[in-house]
């Protein structure tokens, strides 16, 4: 006798933050997102080389993304979302014209604290004529919150960046803005204090790992260091893992995924210096599935992943679907990344999961 095993049909969920790089690397990752689950709205970060500053590059990186997709899968219904990064230079028109081009989103990074990042804002005031635009054409701003200053150390930069975030809001009270993949406590308590123009984005290694999973001190890591689990901003304790759990299983509507999946070739992380990112693509709807199902809240996994954010940024709710099957599936180790000589290592490498995305 055999029995079914259990499935769970999903909204087509949404992940309001992810790289998809150029070149040869966005051919090979932007299949994976479709074959992963990812098949519906997908923001696409700036940072690639040259980085999105304008209007024209997004709808090129639009484009290509698109043909990549459309390659895949001819009937694909992906969305690319598309942010311009916005720094020191950024004028007001920039965002106009950008916003008048059908970008939505800006995206701000703080200076050399991550992949690509040497173009990032040092001093925040320096941005204000752009956000004075994103405010008045209604673009919607997206901070890696950790502040630059090396007077604040690592752990300690995403709290301390509440505090430039505090004078944003205060200079520019209607402008809509997020927090990115936030990492703790502090920073859940600032959003949940704010009003309805800020939400923030929680990736689901920030919802699974801590500090101790990349230093090696967790039984998890065997004592060694992982590097693959290392990204920016950094997990911090047990203590803000719990409370980024508590918020997504809570149903606040302006908490909602963003992946940050972030692919760097084996040889970029596996090397002296390595580069931040957690390539958590395949794995992250098995885990999210077996979170919020261990949690008996799995009722709350549609909303976090396919209608606060499609809320927050002014979409429509997805009418697609994407269903999940609880049979053990084994994330490869590494998957080869075509043309490039390297393979690239996902998050839970290896592992065996208990839920799998029906093709
Ligand atoms: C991202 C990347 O690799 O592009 N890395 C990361 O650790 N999150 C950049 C970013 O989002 O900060
Ligand atoms: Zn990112």
């Amino acid at each position: 006798m055999s029995t079914e095993p259990r499935t769970i049909r999903l909204r087509a969920p949404d992940n309001w933050h992810a790289h998809f790089r150029d070149g040869p690397m966005l051919d090979f990752l932007v299949p994976v997102f479709l074959d992963s689950g990812w098949r519906r709205r997908i923001v696409a970060m700036p940072n690639i080389t040259p980085p999105v500053l304008t209007g024209e590059r997004a709808v090129w990186y639009r484009d290509a993304l698109l043909a990549r997709a459309r390659a895949h899968d001819p009937a694909t219904t992906f969305e690319p979302v598309m942010t311009i990064q916005i720094t020191e230079s950024t004028t007001g028109d920039t965002v106009s014209e950008a916003r008048a081009l059908g970008v939505g989103l800006g995206k701000v990074y703080p200076f050399m604290v991550t992949t690509h990042s040497g173009n990032g804002v040092q001093d925040y005031d320096r941005i204000y004529p752009a956000l004075e635009a994103a405010e008045e054409v209604g673009l919607v701003v997206q901070f890696h919150g950790e502040h630059p200053s090396d007077d604040i150390e690592g752990l300690n930069k995403e709290a301390g960046f509440t505090a430039i975030l505090d004078r944003i809001r205060a200079r520019f009270p209607k402008l809509r803005l997020t927090m990115e993949h936030i990492t703790s406590r502090a920073a859940v308590d600032w959003v949940k204090a704010q009003d309805e123009n800020v939400g923030a984005s929680i990736t689901v290694h920030h919802l699974f790992t801590t500090v101790d999973d990349v230093l090696g001190y967790s039984k998890a890591s065997g004592g060694l260091m992982r590097v693959h689990c290392g990204c920016k901003p950094q997990p911090k304790w047990r203590d803000d893992r719990a409370a980024l759990n508590e918020i997504a299983l809570s149903g606040h509507p302006r908490f909602f995924y963003g992946g940050d999946d972030a692919a760097h070739l084996r040889r970029r992380k596996e090397n002296e210096g390595s580069a931040c990112g957690v390539w958590n693509t395949m794995a992250a709807l098995p885990l999210l599935v077996d979170l919020f199902d261990r949690e008996n809240k799995l009722d709350r996994l549609d909303p976090f992943l396919s209608e606060f954010g499609a809320r927050f940024y002014g979409y429509d709710v997805s009418a697609e679907s994407l269903t999940l099957v609880e049979e053990p599936w084994r994330v490869p180790a590494e998957v080869e990344a075509p043309g490039m000589g390297d393979t690239v290592v996902p998050m839970c490498a290896g592992e065996t999961l208990k839920w799998r995305v029906q093709a």
